[in-house]
């Protein structure tokens, strides 16, 4: 891959496509890891005499305008941690566009409107690919967490500009490359959320080069209920019990199941809260692994060398159902502080988890990529990365 400095960008329009698909509330983006993750970019394109034209897509609008979905609360995030004037442009392309473009003063940050504002996107139609190139002398990819995605803003422009990779996607591949080429041993994969189905591919392919892969989150029940576990009221998902106990049947001496929960009788952070070992009553469900799968996921994390976690292990946004989640965050700091142990983190609910720890800077990268990140782990071939070659 091309990089930043294989470009010629001074007195250039550098069209940047970045991820700031973020969580917002109320018109306020409520985390900014993926704004803070392209500002090395941003930088360097300013430093260089460039100006970076950036465009993203913001959740999943219908391929026309909607309010409920402007990046413009996104533009004011940005202005918040650059120095650089952030101007922000209400068309994603066309005449408008480009005199807001071509408008902007010298050293300032230009961010477009939604890309899934336009019909041609999430189809990649290269007239669609066309309008955005117009914006651009040069492109840069830096949209780790959309590389999976073969859309016109991340595939397209790349045919039609000289491209380079941007300094987050070069950060991203090459961690998780190293983490998965060469690990150092042991080397542990913690897998966790809700569903077993996002997950069936990445286990197949972690499995067998792991030394240990642990599992936990509402997953871990329907593992338990493919084994024939009494598992009360927890989330199952009962089509896919089988396909789980053929995978642990698989990679039995591998793969790691909670053998305690810490349960509740409703779904809530006011419910009745009891610890259990092995089976689970019916009228509870279980919400977070227990003490004990706590103690021994910490201890096989402490003596990893190579760790990658994806997916909380309980429900951590409610406090009682929140210490699994928080002990595998601390026990990966810990390695990482005690053994030097190479650390990364991804998946959205993960990395709000380590957020809430205060611990991301303890761990040695903090992924942008949630199904960009699971699908480079199962070595798929992602759009976004095959068009830069
Ligand atoms: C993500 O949040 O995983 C990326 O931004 C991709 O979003 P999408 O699943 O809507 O394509």
């Amino acid at each position: 891959m091309k990089t930043l400095s294989d470009l010629d960008l001074a007195g250039r329009r550098v069209l940047v496509r970045v991820d700031f698909n973020v969580p917002m509330d109320g018109g306020a983006v409520t985390d900014d890891t993926r704004v803070r993750g392209a500002l090395p970019t941003i930088r360097a394109i300013l430093d260089a005499g460039g100006t970076p034209v950036l465009m993203s897509h913001l959740g999943r609008p219908k391929g026309a305008p909607d309010p409920a979905y402007s990046l413009r609360p996104v533009a004011a995030a940005l202005d918040g941690l650059l120095d650089a004037p952030v101007v922000f442009c209400d068309e994603t392309v066309g005449d408008q566009a480009r005199a807001c473009v071509d408008g902007a003063p010298a050293g300032a940050v230009v961010l477009l409107e939604n890309t899934r504002f336009l019909a041609g996107e999430t189809s990649n139609d290269d007239e669609t690919a066309r309008q955005l190139a117009a914006l651009g002398d040069v492109f840069v990819s830096d949209a780790f967490g959309s590389v999976h995605r073969a859309h016109a803003s991340t595939a397209g422009v790349a045919a039609l500009l000289p491209h380079a990779a941007g300094r987050l996607l070069e950060r991203e591949v090459a961690f998780l490359t190293r983490a998965l080429d060469e690990p150092g041993r042991p080397f542990v994969a913690v897998l966790g959320g809700a569903k077993v189905s996002d997950k069936i591919g990445v286990i197949e392919a972690l499995a067998p080069t792991v030394d240990h892969l642990l599992i936990g989150g509402a997953m871990a029940y329907t593992f338990l209920a493919g084994l024939g576990h009494s598992v009360g009221d927890s989330l199952v998902e009962e089509d896919r019990t089988d396909e789980a106990f053929q995978l642990l049947e698989r990679f039995k001496d591998t793969l790691r199941l909670p053998q305690d929960h810490v349960v509740a009788d409703a779904f809530s952070a006011d419910a009745r809260t009891q610890t259990v070992t092995g089976e689970i009553p019916d009228g509870w469900q279980g919400l977070d692994i227990g003490p004990k799968t706590r103690e021994q996921y910490a201890n096989l994390l402490d003596g990893a060398r190579t760790v990658i976690w994806n997916g909380p292990m309980g429900v951590f946004e409610m406090a009682p159902f929140a210490q699994g989640t928080l002990a595998v965050a601390e026990a990966l700091a810990e390695a990482t502080r005690e053994h030097d142990a190479l650390t990364v983190v991804g998946g959205g609910d993960s990395v709000a988890a380590i957020n809430q720890a205060g611990l991301a800077d303890a761990v040695t990268h903090v992924s942008t990529g949630g199904g960009a990140m699971l699908e480079f782990m199962e070595g798929k071939t992602l759009p976004g990365l095959a068009a830069l070659d």
